[in-house]
């Protein structure tokens, strides 16, 4: 159902579709992750924590 929203996006909502722009390996790899990440260990949680979101990073 994850890889399916994420592929799709969800219609009358801001959540828009990536199925266009990953491959379908990294929309498994995507949906695994969701599945997972509120219980990682914590060195997996750190790197993905550290990872600058394009909308508020400065460059
Ligand atoms: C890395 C990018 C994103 C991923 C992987 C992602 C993934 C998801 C997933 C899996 C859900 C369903 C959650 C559930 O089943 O409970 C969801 C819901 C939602 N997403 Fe995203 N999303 C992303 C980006 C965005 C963006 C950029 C927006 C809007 C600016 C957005 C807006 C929403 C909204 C509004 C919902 C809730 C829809 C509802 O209430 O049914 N998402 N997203």
């Amino acid at each position: 159902m994850t890889y399916w929203k994420v592929a799709h996006g969800i219609r009358f909502t801001a959540m828009p579709s990536f199925g266009k722009a990953l491959e379908d390996r990294q929309l498994w790899q995507l949906t695994l992750f969701l599945k997972h990440m509120d219980g990682l260990p914590p060195a997996p949680e750190r790197v993905w924590k550290a990872v600058k979101s394009e909308a508020t990073s400065s460059s």
